[in-house]
C-alpha cells in the first residue's frame, strides 16, 4: 500500500556513499528528503544531484538531512560522484544510498512498474522530527525536479509545525502567510498580533521572522 501523508516512515538499514545508514538515527531529531533517482550515470539524474549538493547549506539552515538512492550499486555510485564533480562543479556531499535489492525502493513504492519495472522513478519523501510523512512527489524519469520548489515546502510545512500557520497558493519566504482555520479570531489575535480578515474564513497575517 502506498505511502500517504502522516503515516510513519519506515525505518530501513543500507549502504550508502557514507557509509551504513540506519534511517532513522541517521535522521535523529532533522526533518529529513528521501528522494530516489533512477539510475547513475544518466543526465537528468546528474543534474539533479550537482543542484542538491549546491543547496546543502540551504537544507542545513532549515535542520533537514537529505539522502538519495537508486538501485545501483555503492561502487557504481561513488564513480559517478567523480562526473558529478567535474560537470556540475560540486561533489556529493551527502549520502547515496544503494539499494541493489530493492528492499527501501520496495518499502517506499519507488518503482511504479507500469512506468518501469526495474527502476526508481523520482520519488520525494520529506519526512519530520516525528518521522511521519509530511509530503511526497512522484516525477517521471524524464522530469527533473525542482528543488528550489521542495525547499519552499519545507519552509511551509515549518510553518505549519512551529505556528499554525498555513501559506497560500504560490507563496514564497517572506509574503503573508494564512491563519489556520482552527485558530479562533481571539487566539489569532494574541498569537500573531494584527492580522486581515478578508472572509471570516481567509485570514492573512505578515510571516513571521
Ligand atoms: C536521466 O537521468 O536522464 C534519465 C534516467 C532514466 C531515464 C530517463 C532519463
Amino acid at each position: 500500500m502506498a505511502i500517504k501523508l502522516g503515516d510513519h516512515a519506515p525505518d530501513f538499514t543500507a549502504e550508502s556513499t557514507a557509509g551504513t545508514i540506519t534511517f532513522h538515527s541517521w535522521l535523529g531529531d532533522s526533518w529529513g528528503i528521501l528522494f530516489s533517482h533512477p539510475k547513475d550515470y544518466t543526465p537528468v539524474c546528474t543534474t539533479e544531484l550537482g543542484t542538491v549538493a549546491r543547496l546543502k547549506p540551504e537544507f542545513e539552515s532549515r535542520n533537514v538531512k537529505v539522502a538519495g538512492l537508486s538501485v545501483d550499486s555503492v561502487e557504481d555510485h561513488h564513480g559517478w560522484s567523480k562526473d558529478i564533480e567535474e560537470t556540475q562543479g560540486t561533489a556529493l556531499n551527502f549520502p547515496l544510498i544503494a539499494d541493489p535489492d530493492r528492499t527501501v525502493s520496495d518499502l517506499y513504492e519507488m518503482i511504479h512498474p507500469n512506468a518501469d519495472n526495474t527502476l526508481t522513478v523520482r520519488s520525494v519523501f520529506v519526512i519530520g522530527p516525528d518521522k511521519r510523512v509530511k509530503l511526497t512527489l512522484t516525477y517521471p524519469a524524464s522530469t527533473g525536479r525542482n528543488f528550489d520548489e521542495i525547499l519552499r515546502v519545507i519552509d511551509s510545512l515549518q510553518l505549519t509545525a512551529d505556528k499554525g500557520l498555513a501559506t497560500p497558493a504560490n507563496w514564497t519566504a517572506g509574503k503573508d502567510v494564512i491563519i489556520a482555520p482552527s485558530i479562533s479570531d481571539a487566539d489569532a489575535r494574541e498569537r500573531f498580533g494584527e492580522f486581515n480578515a478578508v472572509k471570516p474564513y481567509l485570514r492573512y497575517t505578515k510571516a513571521p521572522s
